[in-house]
C-alpha cells in the first residue's frame, strides 16, 4: 500500500466512509510513545531513499528534497518544536506529514516500496541495537567500579554462607569479583543478542516484498547492519530479538537484584558489613535514627518490573498469525521502559560502588562464628592420611565441643584437639586462623587473597581491551 495522505492526515482515510471516534483514535495512535523512534526513523528513511535515488526509482533531485526536509524535521524535534499529531497516529506518518508539508511531492515518494510495516521493524532494531551499546559500556563500567572495591579489599576476610548461615571465610574481594563475573557474561550476552537485532528488515514492505528493484543490502550498509532479514515475513512480524534483549535484561536485573539484596543485609545495623555513602540513602519521615538503603531496596523492586516486561512480550507474540498485526504496537512500552530501567540501574550501582564503605572489623567477627574453618580442620586430617568421611567425622565432635564449651576451634587447647583425631600437632593453628583458611584456596577460582589479585588483573586487562575495541 503507497501511503496518500489525506487533508486530514491519515494515510488510508480515502478508502473510509466514517471518521474513527476520539476513542479508537487515542486507543490505536502510538506517537506518544513511539515518537521516541524519531531519529531511528529518519535515520531509516534516509538510507531508503538513498537507495531509492541509486536504483532509478526515484529522481536525484526528489533525493536532495527528502533530505532538505528531514535535516529540518530533525533539527524541529531535537529543539522540541516539532509538532506531534495524535491524528496523524504514529510518529511514522506524522514525520511524513511534516516531511510533505515541507518538500512536497518528494516526500509523497519517500514510501515507495516500503510499508509502515518494515519501516517500524527496522526503527525498532535500531533502537535495540543503540540500547545493547549503551548498556555493554555500562556494564563495563559497573565491572570496573566493583573490580577496585575488590583490590581495595583484596585481603578483607568475611565470611561465606550457604544457606544463609557461616560457611568459610572468603575475602571481600572475591565476592565483588563474583558480580564482576556475573556481570560480564551479561554484556556477552547483549552483544550475543545484538547478533540477531542486527539485521535489516526494509524491503520486506507490507508482508510479501516489493515490485520495486530495490537494493536492500545497500540499506542494510549504509545503516551498519551486517544482514538482510531473509524472508519478508519473518521480517516484518517477528519480535523475538526483543524479546531476547528483555531476557538479557532480565538476567542483568536478577543479578542487580542479588546484590541489592545482599547489600540490604549487610547494611542492615544487625549485620553492619557496610556502609553506603548518604547519597544513596534516605531516612524516615517519622524515625529520626533510620538510613534506609532505598537504592539497592529498589532496584530489587524494579527487577520485577523488567521481568513483567519480559513475559508481555513472550506473551504479545505467541498468539499471532504471520505476518504483521497490530498487537506488535505493544512492543514498544515494555521495551523502552526495560531500557530505561536497566540503564538508570546500572549508572547509579556503578556511581554506588564507589560509595560502599566496609567495615573489615565486623565482618571477621562474623567469620569467627559458626566454625568457618571447620573445613579446614578436616583437609588438615586428610592430608595426614585420615580418609575425608572419618575426618569428617572427628572434626564434628570437636565443632561440638567447641559449641558446649562456647569457643572457636581456634581457640582450643591442642590437648583438646588431639581427643578428636592423635593426628593432630600444633601446625593446626595455621589453618585453624582466617587468614591461613583463605590463603590456603589457592587455585584458579579460590578465594586466596594471591588469587583475588590475579582474577583483578585478568578482569582489568579483559575491560581494556574491550575499551580499545570501542
Ligand atoms: N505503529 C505501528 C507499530 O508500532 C506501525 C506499523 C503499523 N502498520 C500498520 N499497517 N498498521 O507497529
Amino acid at each position: 500500500m503507497t501511503a496518500q495522505l489525506s487533508k486530514k492526515g491519515e494515510a488510508w482515510s480515502a478508502r473510509f466512509s466514517e471518521p474513527v471516534s476520539d476513542l479508537v483514535k487515542r486507543y490505536t495512535a502510538s506517537v506518544f510513545f513511539d515518537k521516541r523512534l524519531a531519529l531511528f526513523d529518519i535515520a531509516g528513511s534516509l538510507a531508503h531513499a538513498e537507495m531509492l535515488a541509486a536504483q532509478g526509482i526515484i529522481s536525484a533531485a526528489d533525493r536532495a528534497e527528502i533530505e532538505r526536509g528531514m535535516a529540518q524535521i530533525k533539527a524541529e524535534i531535537e529543539a522540541g518544536s516539532f509538532e506531534w499529531l495524535l491524528d496523524l497516529e504514529d510518529v511514522h506518518l506524522n514525520i511524513e506529514k511534516r516531511l510533505t508539508e515541507l518538500v512536497g511531492d518528494a516526500g509523497k515518494r519517500l514510501h515507495t516500496g516500503r510499508s509502515r510495516n518494515d519501516q517500524v521493524a527496522t526503527d525498532i532494531r535500531l533502537y535495540v541495537r543503540a540500547a545493547i551499546d549503551d548498556i555493554v559500556t555500562l556494564l563495563h563500567t559497573l565491572r570496573g567500579a566493583l573490580t577496585d572495591l575488590a583490590e581495595k579489599n583484596a585481603d578483607t576476610i568475611m565470611p561465606g554462607f550457604t544457606h544463609m548461615q557461616v560457611a568459610q571465610p572468603i575475602t571481600f574481594g572475591h565476592h565483588m569479583l563474583a558480580y564482576v563475573e556475573m556481570f560480564g557474561r551479561d554484556a556477552e550476552r547483549m552483544l550475543d543478542a545484538r547478533k540477531r537485532v542486527n539485521r535489516l528488515p526494509l524491503g520486506a514492505a507490507a508482508l510479501a516484498g516489493t515490485t520495486f528493484p530495490i537494493d536492500r543490502e545497500r540499506v542494510a550498509r549504509t545503516l551498519g547492519f551486517d544482514d538482510v532479514c531473509h524472508n519478508s515475513l519473518d521480517a516484518v512480524s517477528d519480535r523475538d530479538f526483543a524479546i531476547e534483549f528483555c531476557a538479557a535484561a532480565a538476567l542483568i536485573m536478577t543479578h542487580i537484584s542479588r546484590m541489592s539484596e545482599e547489600l540490604v543485609i549487610w547494611m542492615s545495623p544487625r549485620v553492619g558489613f557496610i556502609d553506603i555513602a548518604d547519597r544513596f540513602c534516605t531516612g524516615s519521615s517519622i524515625m529520626p535514627q533510620k538510613k534506609n538503603p532505598d537504592v539497592p531496596e529498589l532496584a530489587r523492586g524494579k527487577t520485577g518490573r523488567v521481568y513483567g516486561h519480559l513475559t508481555g512480550l513472550l506473551t504479545l507474540m505467541k498468539g499471532q498469525p504471520l505476518a504483521y498485526n497490530k498487537d506488535n504496537q505493544e512492543d514498544k512500552e515494555p521495551l523502552f521502559d526495560t531500557v530505561d530501567t536497566v540503564i538508570d540501574t546500572l549508572r547509579i550501582f556503578a556511581d554506588m560502588a564507589g560509595g560502599i564503605s566496609v567495615k573489615p572489623d565486623a565482618m571477621r567477627a562474623a567469620a569467627l562464628q559458626g566454625y568457618a574453618t571447620a573445613t579446614d580442620l578436616a583437609d588438615y586430617l586428610v592430608k595426614k592420611g585420615l580418609p575425608f568421611r572419618d575426618a569428617h567425622e572427628a572434626v564434628a565432635h570437636a565443632v561440638r565441643a567447641c559449641d558446649d564449651a562456647k569457643c572457636d576451634l581456634s581457640e582450643m587447647s591442642l590437648e583438646r584437639l588431639r581427643a578428636f583425631s592423635t593426628l593432630i600437632d600444633d601446625d593446626v593453628f595455621a589453618v585453624l586462623t582466617l587468614e591461613g583458611s583463605v590463603a590456603a584456596r589457592d587455585h584458579v577460582g579460590g578465594t586466596a587473597p594471591r588469587q583475588v589479585r590475579l582474577a583483578i588483573e585478568r578482569v582489568r586487562k579483559q575491560l581494556m581491551e574491550q575499551g580499545t575495541q570501542k
